[in-house]
């Protein structure tokens, strides 16, 4: 019997938004898969530090320029990386703004919003997953979040200036969840798969009350690090996961299942 193909080796991978708190991780981990990265965002200059830390490793990894709140962006990195590389191999769908602060943030942040986390997700899979199903094969994996999954659990911040809760967020990642599901159909005889990641909440020096109540309700009894989500998103983007499509995966510590 064969072994499962986890190796991502030479495979063309994009990563939105590869200098934040998990994107920072993220493209450490892809990029010691043996890949060849291309980490995206609207602040390519950070982009190009990570590129240059993570190629000073020996991996390749390139920084390019993308504002996901607008097509032409989109597709000027589309045509970039297509006249370069081809259909990708894997997409990553890691960047998110937010550009609200709270449940009563005007409403035309929510649309912004929207812009960026809903019509430009839909495009960054019609761009990228569109080359995708003309080469036949493909995956991309979607950053969603347990915010998607549940509603805001209030007692947790109680204490704390943090419990003012943006509803975009919730929206969004709630959306991601079925545009997977979409996705993972229209390209299905394509080959391609569409998957969804549900992270639970990174660990960034938050509010001590905030933190042990977090904790608790995890079966783990910890908050995420920078190596949490790496796993997931390798075993999604490899052959090692081909009969796994439009499933939603939560990498929580456990916080959803309980
Ligand atoms: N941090 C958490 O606790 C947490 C929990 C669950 C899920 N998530 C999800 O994980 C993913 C990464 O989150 P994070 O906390 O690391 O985010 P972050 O805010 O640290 O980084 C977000 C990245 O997105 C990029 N970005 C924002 N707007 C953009 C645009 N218009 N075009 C291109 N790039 C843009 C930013 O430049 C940045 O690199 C997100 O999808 C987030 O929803 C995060």
């Amino acid at each position: 019997m064969a072994q499962p193909n986890f190796s991502l080796q030479d495979k063309v991978i994009l990563l939105t938004g590869g200098a934040g708190l998990y994107g920072r991780g993220l493209a450490a981990m892809l990029a010691a898969s043996g890949a060849q990265l291309i980490l995206a965002s609207r602040d390519v200059e950070k982009l190009k530090g990570v590129a240059a830390e993570e190629n000073a490793k020996g991996n390749r990894v390139l920084a390019e320029s993308l504002d996901q709140g607008d097509e032409a962006s989109i597709a000027a990195l589309h045509q970039r990386l297509e006249q370069r590389f081809g259909a990708l191999h894997g997409l990553v769908n890691n960047a998110v703004l937010r550009p609200m602060k709270g449940t009563l943030a005007p409403a035309d942040q929510f649309a912004q919003s929207m812009q960026v986390n809903a019509t430009g997700l839909m495009l960054m899979h019609r761009y990228f997953g569109g080359d995708m199903a003309r080469a036949g094969r493909g995956s991309i994996v979607n950053i969603g979040s347990i915010q998607g999954m549940i509603g805001p659990s209030y007692e947790l911040y109680e204490g704390t200036n943090m419990g003012d809760m943006p509803p975009d967020y919730f929206f969004h990642k709630g959306g991601v969840e079925n545009l997977t599901r979409f996705y993972a159909a229209y390209f299905g005889p394509h080959q391609v798969r569409v998957n969804n990641l549900a992270p639970g909440g990174f660990f960034n020096h938050q509010p001590e009350p905030f933190l042990r109540r977090y904790c608790e309700h995890t079966m783990l009894g910890r908050m995420a690090n920078e190596t949490d989500l790496g796993g997931a998103v390798i075993f999604l983007l490899s052959d090692a996961s081909s009969y796994i499509t439009g499933a939603t995966l939560p990498v929580d510590g456990g916080y959803t299942a309980k």
